[in-house]
């Protein structure tokens, strides 16, 4: 139960002037259940990587195996591989369109061809899980907040029960308390459902709070992946590609390098402040 890629490489344009390789021989793979980041610079190949992953872009070489079976393979169901990796593109909250959340919310389960009572009992689960109570079934999307606008589109998605979950820069654009959100909901969702989450991100500091795995993409190809703690160990490799590892690594390579005795991994504030507690006891 796993996504796995073999060898990817795409090319936007191929034979004109505006050829691109935005992937180069990229090889990962994916357990079931894993909450991963993915990291990079713009134009890092990030998003291109992810539309691979439900079959959206299809790979100019290399396979992709889904449960082991390759997607490109002849038969091959991808309307069944899209129900069951569900991506959320950046901005989603620009695809609301309908007069009520609830309404909104049905409409991938709907194109999925499920009666009316099943996609609203999708709906209802869906938002349930995006932790919207009953009330604002009947409201508006148009007059939520950012970060809710984006929670419903999010539940749009899970409405579908995919068994991977990608979003594509979730927090874009909104303020701290979005932000937040956002990322909490993902969290619980992952914690309650088990679900793979792939988020795809550009602030180290956003992803290393939550995830177990930060792949780093740099011009189209996979330049580290790892632990959060394994991938900042190489803080000063990511500073040379446009990242930074997240502000608290370097604080704990400062006081490391001021003498004292502290282990330089910590990854989350929480970590750090342990860290320096057990230095100085
Ligand atoms: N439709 C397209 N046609 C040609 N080149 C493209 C197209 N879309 C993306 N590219 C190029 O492919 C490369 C990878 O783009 P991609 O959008 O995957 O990067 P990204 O990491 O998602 O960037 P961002 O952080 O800005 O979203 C970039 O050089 C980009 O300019
Ligand atoms: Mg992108």
């Amino acid at each position: 139960m796993s996504i796995a890629l073999e060898h990817i490489n795409y090319v936007y344009s191929p034979g004109t002037a505006y050829e691109k390789q935005a992937l180069k021989d990229v090889c990962l793979e994916i357990p079931q259940g894993q909450f991963v980041g993915i990291i990079g610079h713009t134009g890092s190949g990030k998003s291109t990587l992810i539309q691979h992953l439900n079959g959206l872009t299809r790979a100019t070489s290399g396979r992709i195996l889904y449960e082991g079976k390759d997607i490109y393979e002849e038969g091959f169901d991808m309307r069944w591989l899209r129900s069951q990796v569900g991506l959320v593109f950046q901005y989603p909250e620009h695809q609301l369109f309908e007069v009520d959340v609830l309404s909104d919310v049905c409409f991938g389960p709907k194109n999925q061809g499920l009666s009316q009572e099943e996609c609203e009992e999708r709906a209802k689960e869906a938002l349930e899980l995006g932790g919207f109570p009953e009330k604002y079934y009947r409201q508006s999307p148009f007059e939520l907040s950012g970060g809710q606008k984006r929670r419903v589109a999010i539940a749009g998605v899970l409405a579908m029960r995919p068994k991977v979950l990608v979003l594509d820069e979730p927090t874009a654009g909104l303020d701290p308390k979005g932000r937040d959100e956002i990322l909490d909901q993902v969290e619980r969702l992952h914690k309650e459902t088990g679900m793979t989450v792939i988020l795809v991100s550009h602030s180290m500091e956003d992803v290393a709070r939550y995830v177990e795995r930060i792949i780093v993409m740099n011009r189209g190809e996979k330049m580290l992946d790892g632990t959060p703690r394994e991938v900042f160990r190489h803080y000063k490799e990511l500073e040379k590609v446009g990242l930074a590892a997240p502000q608290v690594t370097y604080v704990m390579h400062d006081l490391k390098e001021r003498g004292f005795d502290l282990s330089p991994d910590a990854t989350t504030i929480e970590e750090a402040a342990d860290e320096i507690m057990r230095s100085l006891s």
